[in-house]
Parts: structure tokens; sequence; C-alpha cells
């Protein structure tokens, strides 16, 4: 049944929100491109997401939400957000605003950001399913890293498809474009991908001239880069097989730990993706124990594993 191409009707759909919430992935239409979705809630199908875009880093995920209402319960809205939400949702427009403490949206989603983006998609099928979900759904657009998005059911199949359960078939999609994402989490509103609603229409929104992230040297077009990055107070020592009373201890696999300060183990049955789903919490909490140095033991590199370490390695290296 992988990667099965089925009609969205109301049967389907019923199905696809029933899989969502059993933490299955399930790819759908949006106006925009089509969405590989996970419940925004659950880590481990957050992780498994980014298994199968085989995205080499962690990139921030969008969250989809079925309208304002559930929005709130995940990031803070300033006056200008609620004013674009008015004008644009449901819509392409991604807002990136700050994230509550006391969303249950999992850390994974915005790869460890303080910030989460959020948008309400303008597809019947994207809204039904995100009503019957009850979940916010975080999804990328349903291709695999590098390949470009994609606006039909079959394209999904042939990218993506044995990773999604189901992919609902909602013909092409309208725009065939991403959604524009915009930042309000800075003093002044930066545009960081350019997408289907232009950055004039916010403006006159807005009323002010709004940046875009590349045109100036402050902004890094790539989240990935972003300097606002999580980095932990603790230094980080990679590929530790000893580590000293001292040191907190982030392990993975079948690993004795003798007591030492703190210590996590990220997966003990040495499973990836649950140590995925876990990594950005495990951090936090190992940084919040004072510990000067963290000792890592070796991750395996393969699948979500590079993502991993790819993380791992900007959080040890030298910072400026
Ligand atoms: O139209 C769309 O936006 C489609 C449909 C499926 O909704 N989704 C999509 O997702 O294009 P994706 O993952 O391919 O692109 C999400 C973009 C990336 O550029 C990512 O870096 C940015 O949104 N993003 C997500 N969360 C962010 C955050 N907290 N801060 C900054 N940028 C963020
Ligand atoms: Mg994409």
């Amino acid at each position: 049944m992988q990667g099965r191409i089925v009609p969205a009707n109301a049967e389907w759909i019923a199905e696809a929100a029933h899989m969502i919430r059993s933490g299955a992935l399930v790819a759908f239409p949006t106006e925009t491109v089509y969405g590989l979705g996970a419940d925004a809630t659950n880590g481990e199908a957050v992780a498994r997401v980014f298994a199968a875009k085989g995205r080499p880093t962690f990139n921030p995920l969008i969250v989809h939400v079925a309208g304002i209402e559930q929005a709130l319960m995940i990031g803070s809205f300033s006056a200008t957000a609620r004013r674009l939400t008015e004008a644009f949702w449901p819509g392409p427009l991604t807002l990136v605003v700050p994230k509550l403490e006391t969303t249950n949206v999992s850390d994974l989603v915005s790869a460890g950001l303080p910030t989460v983006a959020i948008r309400a998609p303008d597809h019947p099928v994207a809204r039904e399913l995100l009503k019957e979900a009850h979940r916010p759904i975080a999804a990328p657009s349903a291709n695999r890293s590098g390949h470009v998005s994609a606006t039909r059911a079959e394209h999904v199949a042939s990218d993506l498809g044995d990773s999604a359960t189901l992919i609902l078939n909602g013909g092409p999609t309208a725009h065939g474009l991403e959604s524009t994402v915009l930042s309000l989490v800075g003093a002044t509103p930066v545009i960081l991908r350019p997408g289907a609603v232009p950055s004039d229409a916010i403006e006159q929104i807005i009323g002010e001239k709004i940046a875009r992230a590349n045109e100036s040297g402050t902004h890094l077009s790539s989240p990935g880069q972003l300097r606002s990055h999580y980095a932990p107070q603790s230094k980080l020592r990679l590929n530790a097989k000893t580590w000293t009373p001292d040191e907190a201890v982030l392990s993975f696999g079948d690993v004795a730990l003798r007591a030492s300060h703190a210590s996590i183990n990220l997966s003990p049955s040495g499973d990836l993706i649950e140590a995925a789903a876990n990594l950005f919490a495990a951090l936090r909490t190992l940084d919040a124990s004072g510990a000067r140095t963290i000792a890592v033991t070796p991750i395996p590199t393969e699948g979500i594993g590079d993502a991993i370490n790819d993380r791992l390695e900007r959080a040890a290296a030298p910072r400026d």
C-alpha cells in the first residue's frame, strides 16, 4: 500500500487524517505544491519526513494549520501578523513568528529554532485533511531534496513514492510556486523566500517596505546558516569514547554509561529516527545541566544520521 495514489474524496481524506494521527506520512495537495505531511506534534513522524526528503541537514519545516485559532496555539502573533493572516489566509503566505513555549509542536519541526513557520493553505483537500486530523501538519514540498517541487500526484509518487503511505490526488496544483515565507521575528519584516504572494501585496497591508533576505548582508537566505540557529552554551566533543565525570554525555545505541554529570541516550535501541526526534530537546536539557562540555558518542552517518551529525558538527564548531 506504500505510495498509493488515491482519489481525494471524503473517505480517503478521513483515512489520511487517521494515518496522520497514527504517525504515518501522507502526501496531499495544497494550492501551491504537494506537501509531504506528518503530525507536527509527533517527533518521530517529523523525523521520517526528513529521512524521506533526503535532506542532508535539518531545514526547518512549515507547520500547516486549519486557521488562526490553531496557529495561536503554536506561535506568537503580533498585530501586524494578525493583519497579514486576515488579508492572506487561507493562502500562500507563510509567517515565521516566535514559537510559544507551551506548544506541543516538536522541536525538530523548526530544527531547534525559537521560531516557527506557519501557514493556512487554501486548498479544499488540505483544509479538510487539517480539520479531520485535528493536528497541525508539518509538511515540506513533496519532492526529494534538490529536486523541483511536485505539482502533481504522479510527481510525488516518482520522487517519494515509498515514504508516503498515501498520496491524495487532488489533480495539478494551482500555483505551482511555493508560498512566500515572511519573517516577523526581527525589527522589520523580511522575505526569506519569495513566492506566490508578491511582496508589494504584503507591503500594502502592513504599510511599510519589506526587505529581501539576500539583499542585506545581515541576513542569510538559507536558514541552515542562520546564526539564530540554536547553539548550546556547552562545548560539544564529538565521537567521544570516554568521558570525565564533569562532562555531560549524549549517547546513542548500546552504550554503557558510568555515572556522569548528566546523560541522555538519543536511542538506546540504535534507531536513528528516534534519535533525530530527541536531538534538539536533548541538547537543550544537557546544556541546561550546566556542564562545560557535552561528550557525544559516535552516531552512524547513514540515512538521517547524516543530518544528525551535520547538526552536531555545527554545534561543535568554534563560534565567533
Ligand atoms: O508552498 C509551500 O510553502 C509548500 C507547501 C507544501 O506548503 N511547502 C514548502 O516547504 O515549500 P519547504 O519545506 O519546501 O520550504 C519551507 C521553507 C524553507 O525555505 C525553510 O527554510 C523555511 O520555509 N522555514 C521554515 N521554518 C522556518 C523558520 N522557523 N525560520 C526561517 N525559515 C523557515
Ligand atoms: Mg521545498
